[in-house]
């Protein structure tokens, strides 16, 4: 697939920051100097205000996680599964590159529909789907959905008795994250009663799927899934079914990506010697690394009295919490890293930094919080920065691109959707 030579072909919606002039910047200094800029645009225009969270999205890093995947997943087409990140310009930057898609929901099928997506490139990957869910697949035309219980096949024969079916079976990686098993799949012994049924029905089963769960780090989960739609296959083709499509679900996580790939190939090629269509769900691996939050300090507690004198690090309230962008926190147990924005810009009106400011280094200890009246709305315990940090200052997370804004609440009343502005990084030289 070729690159996409420049912003304008790459979003058809949303905001660019234009970096040209900024040559050879690495694609972190680019974020940064994106974040510098946002800040210096809202802190100029109000006094007070600018208290929403933002994104700032680099739509080079899309291309090399997709270029990761090419080159360690060769042959395997990803379906990028959409209820991670649900951004339309990062789905229409997925949509040019090729990708296929993994919808979970109606909207999800009109999201990536209106990009103009051919609707073969969906699969509606959800076992257990509301009858009108069925049927608004079949008259948009997306033939393919899983299933893994009697009952879905009934639905699906009464409201789209055309569909392409994948078998979801039961897969668990048990240090994963979020463990789908419990929730999904067809445990082994069930599995013949589920295509025989099919089979009465009438019905077309045209593959196998599985998901070992997200956040997965043990390639074994992987490899057992594979033996087991393996047994799965055979099963069908007992029956007179012809499957053609193992879907290996999606897990796939950037520190481990590299090292389980290999694995997985393997268990590909020896169990199903004679090659079949090998497709994924990843979301995560896609998604995460593209996207950095910047939130504003918007309250601090200096700890007086006995608090202070045991040591009780300050408080830090910021505008955004786990009721909106850091759901993970509590989710997927993920320690958060914030990095103070130091630019004098970025500082802000309430404090003019005075001459020599910067140059002063002394650690503070703080706990941050997120804006909600609930004490569970802690977004990090403690953390050590190199500077003090007061109200109407910034703070960066790197790598909140996957179950962030998609999982965010309106609690307390704070708004859930939040603006993002892009970069493109692979427009610079030697990216
Ligand atoms: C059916 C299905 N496919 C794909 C995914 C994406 O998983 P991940 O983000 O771990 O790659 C999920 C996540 O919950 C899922 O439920």
């Amino acid at each position: 697939m070729a690159p996409l030579s420049t912003p304008s072909e790459a979003v058809t919606t949303g905001k660019i920051i234009h970096t040209t002039g900024y040559r050879n910047l690495s694609p972190d200094e680019l974020v940064d100097l994106a974040i510098e800029s946002h800040i210096a645009r809202v802190v100029k225009r109000s006094v007070v205000g600018g208290d929403e969270s933002f994104f700032i999205a680099d739509l080079g890093q899309i291309l090399r996680q997709h270029r990761r995947w090419t080159q360690h997943m060769p042959g395997i087409r990803p379906y990028y599964a959409v209820k991670c990140n649900c951004d339309p310009t990062f789905l229409n930057v997925l949509a040019e590159l090729g990708t296929g898609f993994d919808c979970a929901s109606i909207e999800e099928m009109r999201a990536v529909l209106s990009l103009g997506v051919d609707p073969a490139r969906i699969l509606f990957a959800n076992p257990c789907k509301a009858p009108a869910a069925v049927a608004f697949a079949r008259e948009v035309g997306v033939f393919r959905t899983t299933f893994d219980n009697i009952d879905e096949l009934d639905t699906i024969k009464a409201h789209m008795p055309e569909a392409q079916l994948l078998l979801r079976i039961y897969a668990n990686d048990e240090g994963a994250f979020i463990c789908l098993g419990d929730k999904f799949g067809a445990q082994l012994d069930t599995t013949e009663e589920l295509l025989s049924r099919a089979w009465e029905l009438g019905l077309n089963v045209i593959g196998v799927s599985f998901h070992v769960g997200t956040g997965a780090t043990n390639p074994a989960s992987f490899c057992k899934a594979i033996k087991d739609a393996r047994l799965a296959f055979s099963q069908a083709e007992r029956l007179g079914f012809h499957l053609k499509i193992l879907d290996i679900g999606g897990g796939f996580q950037d520190d481990c990506f590299e090292a389980m790939a290999p694995i997985i190939r393997d268990a590909i090629r020896s169990e199903f010697p004679a090659g079949i269509t090998t497709i994924a769900e990843p979301g995560r691996l896609f998604a995460r690394s593209v996207y950095t939050l910047v939130c504003r300090v918007i309250s601090r507690r200096r700890q007086l009295g006995s608090a202070a004198r045991s040591g009780v690090p300050d408080m830090l309230y910021q505008n955004d919490g786990i009721y909106g962008n850091f759901m993970n926190v509590i989710m997927e147990k993920e320690t958060m890293v914030p990095y103070l924005v130091k630019s004098k810009k970025a500082r802000g009106f309430l404090h003019k930094p005075k001459q020599g400011d910067a140059l002063q280094v002394t650690n503070h200890r703080y706990s941050i919080w997120g804006p909600t009246c609930d004490s569970t709305d802690c977004v990090v315990h403690e953390v050590t920065l190199d500077s003090e940090v007061k109200i109407g200052d910034w703070l960066k997370y790197k790598n909140m691109g996957a179950y962030t804004s998609t999982t965010a609440t309106q609690f307390n009343g704070f708004s859930n959707t939040y603006d993002t502005f892009y970069v493109n990084s692979e427009m610079l030289p030697g990216y």
